[in-house]
């Protein structure tokens, strides 16, 4: 490692958190390369973060990974991967209320592509609470979540959410 092979990371990163950038950072190390998918129109939720904003901010986050592409979608997961050639989907997997979800995902896209893996890697202890949701529940009440995202996505929600004094 570095190999050949070409993961995708799918998500609809509203917004990318510092657990996303650690799972991306630890599948860079192993996989050839990493093309982020993001979502443009996400199925289960209204997303609060713009196409746009939410690919910008991957984007300048994991700028310094080389092997690192950032792309929009919006297609079938596997779709997407056959588009780039790659041959594995890596998620991340935070407890066990993640588990149900991400395994009807990974059969549910075996069926579709037999030849395509998924591969989950477990999240990094001190992430194992952080999602997109609860980072926005707590700003939306006016909250710090200054350690959990990106500097940028931070200062997007100071702006949306002003602290309270
Ligand atoms: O938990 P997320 O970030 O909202 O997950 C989004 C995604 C696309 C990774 C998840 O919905 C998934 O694995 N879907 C597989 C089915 C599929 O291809 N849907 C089309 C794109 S929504």
């Amino acid at each position: 490692m570095p190999n050949n092979v070409t993961a995708i990371v799918p998500g609809s990163f509203d917004p990318v958190t510092v657990g996303h950038i650690d799972i991306i950072a630890r599948g860079a190390r192993e996989f050839g390369r990493l093309i982020v998918g993001v979502v443009d129109m996400p199925v289960r939720k209204q997303p609060l973060f713009t196409i746009d904003e939410r690919e910008a901010f991957l984007r300048e986050a994991l700028a310094k990974y080389d092997n690192v592409v950032v792309e929009r979608f919006n297609e079938l997961v596997v779709e997407f991967a056959r588009k780039w050639g790659a041959t594995l989907i890596l998620k991340g997997l935070r407890a066990i209320s993640d588990f149900e979800y991400e395994f009807a995902m990974a059969n549910l896209n075996r069926k579709l592509a037999p030849d395509i893996e998924t591969v989950f890697m477990m999240a990094s202890p001190e992430h194992s609470f952080l999602s997109s949701s609860g980072v926005k529940e707590i700003a939306t009440f006016g909250g710090s979540i200054d350690d959990l995202v990106p500097d940028r996505v931070a200062q997007r929600f100071a702006e949306l959410f002003p602290r309270k004094a």
